[in-house]
Parts: structure tokens; C-alpha cells; sequence
């Protein structure tokens, strides 16, 4: 098969065009031929430097797969060869990842692709909307009526976030730079800050009075000291980044600091589904690329300043 491999850490040049064997499914596991990947900053910070993810070179990075399983292991019971699927594949050890034409996984972590959604669009679901659901649904628990600030709104973990909270029923001010400021009203943010230019603080804290908003989510990192400023009493803050900074106002004011590293499971994809069938949250497609172009949606992905998702396509 056809496979995007890196042999070494390094710059987007690193990878190289490989004929290797596809991976052959062990028991609970399925083969997922690869329409589409998405890409992620994590695969740039791996591409960079990814000691820390203990993965055995040749390596085939790339965390999110559309496409259509091949072929199903001994012990799979709830998926069948033909069945179009989508999933974030693990990080930690694993080298085969979505860079290539075939990729296996544990059935507990795959699930059925939203219907009416491209392979193209569900490719930008699995990690960036699975953290933004873990963070704003699962852990803030955002309810109608509240307020969240989401550092970050226009990336891709931050566009699925503003989509969730909004259809949560919440109120959202977002950051961004200027340029992201249109796309990020239009995809339903009810204030739009520009954090190079603005004073975030006194703008939120004008907007919700003294006492603060209700949650903070905080998808670039940093932000974990001014959101304990700007977050209310009793309120939350998610971090899907480590918290720096003085974190002092942290228990003073009985906030709970919500620290978010996303883990693998079918059951997080099931629960966003409807919401993507019912049209009420859409995948932000920035950039789609042949995935031998990789090393140029990794130049993008080094930038930091991603709107949306960049996805390659692999297999007709
Ligand atoms: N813990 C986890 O499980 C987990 C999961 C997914 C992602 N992450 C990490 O979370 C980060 C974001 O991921 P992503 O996919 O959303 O990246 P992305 O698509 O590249 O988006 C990053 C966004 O951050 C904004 N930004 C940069 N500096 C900022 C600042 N100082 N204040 C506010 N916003 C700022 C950029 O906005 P402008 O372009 O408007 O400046 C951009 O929209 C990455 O570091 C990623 O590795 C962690």
C-alpha cells in the first residue's frame, strides 16, 4: 500500500513515499481502508519531535480516518467488511496511523460515519470535534442560558467548540485574530474578541458584569490565568493544553480547573453524530490536499494558526 513514512523526527520534509505491507488485523481489530485523514497540530508536534510517543520508525503518522472497512479481525462483532466508519487512531505506540491506504484499530474505538457527511468532512471530525466534545459537553457541561469563552474559536478544536456550545443552548464569546472574526460570527460566536489587539479581560468582564462568565475553554494554551479572572465563582475552566501561570484564583474563587487529553472510544463519536446528521453542527473544511502533499498541510499545521481542518484525501 501506499504510505506517507516518517524514518526520522524533523522539518515537513521528513516524509517520504513508501510502498509497505498493509497491517493485518488481530483479533477485535478491523481494517479501515483510508478515503480520507485529517490532520492535526499533535502530527506536526510528532513529526517535530514525537520521542514522547514511543512510536517504532518507520512510522506512519495522521490521527483521523474516513473510510471503509477492508476486512474485520477474528472477535469483531459489531462491524462488517463495507461498512463506512470513522475514528481517531491511537497515538501512543501505534505506527500505523491514517497516512496511508489501510490502517487497523480496535473496534471499540471506530464508529459509523455520520450519514449525509463526505468522507471528506468526517475525516475532520474524530480528534479536533471528539476533544471539543469531551471539553464543552462532557466535562463543562455547558447549559442554555450560560456563558463560555472559548480562547481560540476559529482552530480546529475551537470551530466544533462554538458549534457544540451554541447548540447547547449557550452564549459564546470567542478570540481570534482579525481575520477570523467574520467566520467565527457567521458560525454563530455572539462576541468576537481579537486577542492581539483587545484586552480580553476588560472586554469580558464589561459584557458579563463582575461577576464573570459562567466557563472557559482554553484551546491554544496560556489562557488558564485569565480565564480564572473572568470565569465567575464556582465556575469551570477545560484546558485541552498544560496550565501555566498563577492559578492562584483558582480555589479562592471554588473554580475547578478541567485538564483534557483525549482518549480513544466509539461511544464520543456516536454521541456528536446526530448533531452532524440533524446539520446542526458542520466540519470547517480549510484546505483538501492529495496525501502526497502532506508535508505542505504540515507547513500550515507548524503555523499555529489554523481555521478549520486541512484534510488529504488517500483512496478513491
Ligand atoms: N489535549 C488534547 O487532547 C488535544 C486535542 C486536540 C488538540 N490539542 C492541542 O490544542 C491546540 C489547538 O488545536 P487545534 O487543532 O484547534 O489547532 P489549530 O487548528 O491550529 O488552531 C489553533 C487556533 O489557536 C488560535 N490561537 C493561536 N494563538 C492564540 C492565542 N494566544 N490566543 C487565542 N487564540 C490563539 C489561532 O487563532 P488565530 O489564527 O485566529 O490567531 C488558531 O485558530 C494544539 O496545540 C493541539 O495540539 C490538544
Amino acid at each position: 500500500m501506499r504510505a506517507m513514512v516518517i524514518t526520522k523526527f524533523g522539518g515537513p520534509d521528513v516524509f517520504e513515499l513508501w510502498e509497505i505491507e498493509r497491517p493485518q488485523p488481530r483479533p477485535g481489530e478491523v481494517l479501515v481502508r483510508v478515503v480520507a485523514s485529517g490532520t492535526n497540530p499533535v502530527d506536526a508536534k510528532i513529526r517535530q519531535a514525537g520521542s514522547w510517543a514511543g512510536i517504532p520508525f518507520p512510522a506512519v503518522l495522521g490521527y483521523d480516518v474516513s473510510g471503509i472497512v477492508e476486512e474485520i479481525g477474528p472477535a469483531v462483532s459489531g462491524l462488517q467488511p463495507g461498512d463506512e466508519v470513522f475514528f481517531t487512531p491511537e497515538i501512543f505506540g501505534n505506527p500505523h496511523g491514517s497516512y496511508a491506504e489501510f490502517t487497523i484499530a480496535s473496534e471499540r474505538i471506530v464508529a459509523r460515519k455520520p450519514d449525509g457527511l463526505s468522507h471528506i468532512e468526517a475525516a475532520g471530525i474524530p480528534l479536533a470535534g471528539g476533544t471539543a466534545w469531551e471539553a464543552v459537553i462532557r466535562r463543562l457541561a455547558v447549559r442554555p442560558g450560560e456563558t463560555l469563552l472559548i480562547h481560540g474559536g476559529a482552530g480546529g478544536v475551537g470551530s466544533f467548540a462554538v458549534q457544540f456550545a451554541k447548540a447547547a443552548g449557550a452564549q459564546v464569546i470567542a478570540t481570534a485574530s482579525k481575520a477570523n472574526h467574520s467566520f467565527l460570527e457567521e458560525l454563530g460566536a455572539d462576541v468576537v474578541i481579537d486577542y492581539r489587539d483587545q484586552d480580553v479581560a476588560e472586554q469580558i468582564l464589561g459584557e458579563a458584569g463582575h461577576a464573570g462568565i459562567d466557563a472557559s475553554f482554553d484551546t491554544a494554551g496560556g489562557n488558564i490565568e485569565m480565564s480564572t479572572l473572568v470565569t465567575r465563582p464556582f465556575g469551570r475552566i477545560a484546558t485541552i493544553l498544560p496550565p501555566t501561570g498563577d492559578l492562584s484564583a483558582l480555589y479562592m474563587k471554588n473554580q475547578t480547573l478541567f485538564g483534557t487529553f483525549l482518549t480513544r472510544e466509539s461511544a464520543r463519536l456516536r454521541e456528536m453524530t446526530p448533531l452532524f446528521e440533524r446539520e446542526q453542527a458542520k466540519v470547517i473544511v480549510d484546505t483538501i490536499m492529495p496525501l502526497e502533499d502532506v508535508a505542505k498541510a504540515h507547513e500550515r499545521l507548524d503555523s499555529g494558526h489554523g481555521r478549520g481542518k486541512i484534510i488529504l484525501t488517500v483512496t478513491e
